[in-house]
């Protein structure tokens, strides 16, 4: 390893590594997102493509069927599945959040409007399908459709979960697990699948993709409260106004004096918010330590998907995919 690998972020490794891969990736993503019949696709695809994102997804399926041995060329279209399946949740996810802020940029939403979007969004979808079909495996098509259905189940369950403080940590785990750590388990074990790995192996790399999906979204959760909106690329803020039972939110209401409750219920349950109350919130965190209890909890899933890395044969992309779980804990964008 090189002075550049060890200067750069884990996931700048992982994408040095697999930079071939990667530009294949993206023709495919930019050959598949044009539309020959409906210019407003082409923009709004463009607009969002273009502004990059991190490609978290398609790289856990590329590493994971290289990790396996892989030598083929369908890793290729699967890679440009997942961001597919991914970009698509991205747009329908900042309609449903009314979110004016996406990788920096302003939202589809609020450039053109929530109908682009949605239906920008579902032509993703449809491309993403079409994708996976072309690999002939059965078996991916059930991984990947499953995958998002299971998205889908995890944002409606959201829907009813927030503005109501009941909403407990086993709820809010069952929401990550279904919006968020889904599609990451869906793509390292697609990436199994297709190389032929033993059952035992693609079961590790489901369990790797699962448990840094989860300590993924609970550190963005945890962004929402402490990030910095021009690091993080999105508006800070969002979930509190959205009056979201997210994890710190959740440990601060199990731990609130009479006071602290009055406060929640009149911000997350009445939506009576005021100027200073998303300081006073943070306060209240602050307090109680949420926001720390919070990020262990993301480093205890850190650890689960180390551990299930253990079950694969050794190589340099393991060691990339470990350093990859601690840098989704620390990371600050
Ligand atoms: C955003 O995912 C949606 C969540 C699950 C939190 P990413 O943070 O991976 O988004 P991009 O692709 O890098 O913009
Ligand atoms: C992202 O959920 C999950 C999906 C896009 C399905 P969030 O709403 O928490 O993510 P951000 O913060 O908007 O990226
Ligand atoms: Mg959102
Ligand atoms: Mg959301």
């Amino acid at each position: 390893m090189g002075l550049d690998d060890i200067a750069r972020k884990p996931h700048e490794r992982l994408t040095a590594h697999l930079a071939g891969d990667m530009a294949r990736v993206n023709a495919l993503i930019r050959e598949r997102m044009a539309s020959e019949h409906a210019p407003r696709i082409p923009e709004v695809t463009a607009h969002l493509v273009e502004a990059g994102g991190k490609r978290l997804r398609p790289m856990l399926t590329l590493a994971a069927a290289r990790l396996c041995g892989y030598e083929g060329e369908d890793h290729i279209r699967l890679a440009a599945t997942v961001e597919f399946i991914h970009t698509a949740t991205l747009l329908h996810d900042d309609v449903v959040d009314a979110s004016a802020q996406r990788r920096g940029r302003p939202t589809a939403n609020l450039l053109w409007d929530n109908k682009s979007s949605v239906l920008v969004g579902d032509y993703l979808f449809s491309r993403s399908f079409q994708l996976m079909v072309e690999t002939g495996s059965l078996r991916v098509l059930d991984i990947l459709s499953r995958a998002s259905a299971t998205i889908a189940e995890g944002e409606v369950l959201q829907l009813t979960a927030s503005q109501d403080l009941r909403t407990d940590e086993a709820v809010y785990l069952k929401v990550i697990r279904g919006k968020t750590a889904a599609l990451f388990s869906a793509a390292t074990e697609v990436g199994g699948v297709i190389a032929g790995a033993p059952e035992a192996q693609i079961r590790a790399l489901a369990t790797y993709g699962d448990a840094l999906g989860m300590a993924f979204q609970i550190v963005d959760d945890l962004l929402d409260y402490d990030g910095s909106s021009s690091v993080i690329g999105k508006d800070v803020g969002d979930d509190f106004r959205d009056r979201k039972l997210t994890l710190p939110v959740i440990k601060a209401v199990a731990l609130a004096s009479a006071e602290e409750m009055a406060f929640w219920r009149r911000v997350i349950e009445k939506g009576d918010q005021r100027d200073g109350d998303f300081g006073r919130a943070l306060a209240i965190m602050d307090r109680h330590g949420t926001l720390e209890a919070t990020r262990q909890d993301a480093l205890g899933w850190a650890a689960k998907a180390k551990a299930a890395l253990a079950r694969l044969p050794s190589h340099e992309l393991g060691e990339m995919l470990a350093d990859l779980a601690g840098y989704v804990v620390a990371r600050v964008s």
